[in-house]
């Protein structure tokens, strides 16, 4: 069942998302999964606000990646791995060793997956999954016609993904990864509680689609119909077509 909350502006969306994050881990949560691109960075910025720099319990929580592009130098600063470092972990105190991400590095794809599927098992499942949407309906890096039993693996990006992603890349398409790991629908699905969050214009069209659209493959955002606990917090914009 997906709950929608639409809410002011992206400020009221950060607010509202770090409010859910500080209940979830006052009563107990231990795992969290992080999502990355520009909707999320009102829940951290709200959180690095309310907890940044002092003793809290996000310290302790092992934290897992929705995805990282493959092919990026180790320092890039568009590696996922180093922007959760430096939009979460890093001003809320979480050592780095606590992040976990698919190895996108390592020359097979396949066990990287499924070591990324064993390490998420072994924490005992994540507990509060963040997510965003892509343009097109994307959610990690699976794009239109991903099957909803898919797990964590290789992916290709689509060419609208590049496009859009292009802007943090000083909009060089050509510096912008062709691929990537991901987590699959299948894993995302299985997290405990789902919270997406949609900012502006360009989120109109799958938040609106997500509203009238049953589960399907042609829109990778529908699955989220068939979980039983997701919260959908959407600002004014994102809003607009529903
Ligand atoms: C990327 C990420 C997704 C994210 C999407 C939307 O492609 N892999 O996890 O949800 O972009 O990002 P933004 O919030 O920047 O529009």
């Amino acid at each position: 069942m997906i709950e929608i909350a639409v809410l002011p502006d992206a400020e009221a969306v950060g607010a509202r998302a770090a409010d859910i994050f500080d209940r979830a881990v006052q009563s107990g949560v231990r795992t969290l999964g992080l999502a990355t691109g520009s909707s999320t960075d009102p829940v951290y910025a709200e959180l690095t606000r309310r907890h940044g720099g002092r003793r809290n319990l996000y310290r302790t929580m092992q934290l897992f990646q929705l995805d990282e592009y493959i092919g990026l130098p180790v320092e890039h600063p568009e590696r996922y791995l180093e922007v959760i470092r430096r939009s979460f972990a890093g001003p809320l105190g979480v050592p780095i060793s606590r992040v976990q991400a698919p190895d996108a590095e390592g020359a097979d794809p396949n066990l990287a997956g499924t070591s990324f599927e064993l390490s998420i098992a072994n924490a005992g499942g994540i507990d509060l999954q963040l997510l965003g949407v892509g343009a097109n309906g994307h959610i990690a890096f699976n794009e239109p016609g991903t099957p909803f039993d898919s797990r964590t693996r290789a992916v290709e990006l689509a060419g609208q993904t590049r496009r859009d992603n292009a802007r943090f890349f000083k909009g060089d398409l050509d510096a912008v990864p062709r691929r990537a790991m991901s987590q699959g629908i299948a894993t995302i699905l299985s997290a405990r509680r789902i919270l997406l969050v949609a900012i502006g214009q360009a989120k109109s069209a799958p938040v609106a689609a997500l509203v009238r659209t049953p589960p399907t493959p042609d829109l990778p955002v529908s699955a989220l119909h068939d979980h039983p606990a997701v919260t959908m917090l959407v600002d004014l914009d994102a809003a607009s077509g529903i």
